[in-house]
């Protein structure tokens, strides 16, 4: 039976085999993994014992806007809604239920959302890219 909880006091340890089935987040550290917990609002994580299956998690003013990063599920466990039940734990959260507007970026991933009542009509989402504007060192 899947888990879900939103604490954060697991060990950031059990992230890093999760970040490396993503593109995006191949060779995050440790290090970088624990700061990153400390400042996130919101981690919804899926676990099937003691193992993590799945996590999301959310950057918010708890009010206005609320963005999801890292939505991942575990290549072994996925197409068995962890993913969408991930998000909505994330939507429903009552830490979250004042927020008028969710936002992410997929690249690929339209469909998945799209079906858990997603939009990618009303907005584009641009960024800038620290690593695409890095001084070559002298
Ligand atoms: C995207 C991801 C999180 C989905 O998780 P999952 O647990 O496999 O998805 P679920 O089983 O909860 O699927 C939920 C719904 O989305 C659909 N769906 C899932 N993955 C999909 C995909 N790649 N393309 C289209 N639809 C998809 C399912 O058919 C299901 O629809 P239904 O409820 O109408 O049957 C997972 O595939 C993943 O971790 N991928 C690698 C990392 C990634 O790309 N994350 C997205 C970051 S933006």
């Amino acid at each position: 039976m899947i888990t879900y909880s939103d604490r954060k006091d697991f060990d950031p340890a059990c992230l890093l085999p999760l970040f490396e089935q993503a593109s995006w987040a191949r060779g995050r550290t440790l290090e970088d993994t624990q700061e990153m917990l400390v400042h996130t609002h919101l981690v919804i994580s899926a676990w099937d014992g003691s193992r993590l299956v799945g996590y999301g998690r959310v950057l918010t003013d708890y009010v206005y806007r609320a963005s999801i990063w890292d939505v991942i599920v575990d290549a072994h466990y996925q197409g068995q809604d962890i993913g969408g039940q991930i998000i909505k734990q994330i939507l429903h959260h009552p830490r979250l239920k004042r927020v008028d507007l969710f936002w992410l970026c997929t690249r690929d991933k339209q469909a998945f959302y799209e079906s858990l009542g997603f939009s990618a009509k009303e907005q584009i989402g641009m960024v800038w890219d620290r690593g695409r504007h890095a001084k070559p060192t002298p």
